[in-house]
């Protein structure tokens, strides 16, 4: 009945640069990164199998919401959230949760722009190496350097703004369409690799039996926000995204697009890596240098490994750029409205602030390593408020606001579906399992 508001930012041209956009956004350091060494700091199995079931139970749920609040809402997640609010007749405060998620995204990209800075230098490695005791050398020492640390993640940010200022739609769907595929295809070759390591179903076991042993509340609050975290969600990111999106697109189908190939990337990266873990006497428990130690040796090892080596890195670094755009749009997005600034302003601005949070992170490694706040240093906590606190909390709120706040029929009329079996899975999961689950793990953590 309604027609749809007219995003502001005006709205893209096909169906499939959604698709694209978001699952840029979601691929990225999270997959690749983190979540071997999450899986491997946190018991392998048991790890992996609550992290899927949080993607099934909470995140796509939640995805569908957060992608439909952004659609209907039209503008950055604060001005939706205050919109829409409006519109459901109810306070204006729920602006905060776009508020608060804008800043959520700024503190994830302070450190998200470190590691992705690991990424950019290791461009350049030339992968000389092949023991795994001259590979973990190499990565300590760069990491005691905090010149070239906080080089790499000022270039990060930089590259960053700029493709921000510029508008994040230029030079988006090349990446996707054709980088992203081949960033698939190197994986693929990182896990033909592993399958002649000797360690192949060692890896596998480690990463799919699940030792429920395992399972704490420590497990728990890493799994959630790890779902979280790879999918973009819980910080306005999916919905800035959202705002975009073509008035007839499919939200459904499109938000199980995204999270299964997000889910199938980060699968396959934990299928090339624990192998090589294990051939070469190395720990799962090494943190976030996991696959700076063990895929330089598997590039040291194979043939053409320079060539496939700096490429991946390559590609890595720009899969952290598709992402690292989408944690300072909510921000950059809500300045320019609000404000009135130029984009440019309003990324570099914001880009500066995240900067500066970030170079504590860069420091952590080296001369504030001795800083400790609740036992982890600097890079560590911020990673842990943003990801296991800030997205699940986020991620709260949105699924209150589209189960229990806004108005069912324009919930129904935006997702352009009719009451059914499927909407009523969805509406339950949103309305009672995603917030008590989330709700439970955080109490059970914190008790
Ligand atoms: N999903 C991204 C990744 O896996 C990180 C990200 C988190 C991006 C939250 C946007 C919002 O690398």
């Amino acid at each position: 009945m309604t027609e749809q508001r007219k995003s502001i930012h005006g709205t893209w041209s096909s169906k499939w640069t959604f698709i694209l956009a978001a699952t840029g956004s979601a691929v990225g350091l999270g997959n690749i990164w983190k979540f071997p060494y999450m899986a491997g700091d946190n018991g392998g199995g048991a790890f992996v199998l609550v992290y899927l079931a949080c993607i099934v139970v909470i995140g796509i749920p939640i995805m569908i919401g957060e992608i439909m609040i952004g659609r209907r809402g039209r503008s950055s997640p604060a001005n939706t959230m205050r919109f829409l609010a409006a519109e459901a007749n109810t306070t204006k405060a729920w602006t905060m949760l776009g508020a608060t998620g804008a800043l959520a995204g700024l503190l994830i990209l302070s450190f998200y722009s470190v590691a992705a800075g690991w990424a950019m230098a290791y461009v350049f490695s030339g992968f000389q190496e092949t023991s795994a005791q001259a590979v973990s050398g190499n990565f300590e020492e760069f990491l005691a350097d905090p010149v070239s640390l906080i080089f790499w993640h000022s270039l990060f940010i930089v590259i960053t703004v700029i493709i921000v200022a510029r508008g994040i739609l230029k030079g988006l769907e090349a990446w996707i369409n054709t980088l992203m595929p081949m960033l698939f295809l190197i994986i693929i070759l990182l896990c033909i690799y592993a399958m002649q390591t000797g360690a192949f179903m060692e890896g596998l076991v480690y990463l799919f039996k699940p030792d429920f042993t395992k399972i704490n509340s420590d497990v728990l609050l890493a799994a959630l926000g790890q779902a979280f975290f790879t999918l973009s969600l819980g910080m306005g990111a999916i919905m800035a995204y959202g705002a975009y999106m073509p008035a007839n697109q499919n939200i459904l189908k499109t938000a199980f697009v995204v999270a299964a190939l997000d889910t199938g990337v980060a699968l396959l990266a934990g299928i090339a890596i624990f192998p090589i873990v294990f051939a070469n006497g190395l720990a799962p428990t090494e943190g976030p240098g996991l696959v700076f130690v063990t895929l330089p040796i598997a590039f040291g090892n194979m043939p053409f490994g320079v060539f496939f080596g700096t490429l991946f890195f390559i590609l890595l670094s720009i899969a952290a750029i598709s992402s690292s755009i989408s944690l300072i749009e909510p921000g950059v997005a809500w300045f320019v409205e609000s404000l009135k600034t130029k984009r440019s302003y309003a990324a570099i601005t914001l880009g500066a602030f995240a900067w500066s949070i970030g170079v504590f992170s860069a420091l952590s490694f080296n001369l504030m390593s001795d800083f400790k706040i609740f036992g982890m240093n600097f890079f560590e906590f911020t990673d842990f408020i943003t990801n296991q606190i800030m997205l699940p909390l986020g991620g709260i709120f949105i699924a209150i606001f589209v189960g229990w706040v806004m108005k069912k029929q324009n919930v129904l009329e935006e997702l352009q579906i009719k009451e059914g079996f499927i909407f009523n899975v969805w509406f339950f999961l949103l309305r009672f399992i995603a917030p008590v689950l989330v709700g439970l793990v955080l109490v059970y953590f914190f008790i």
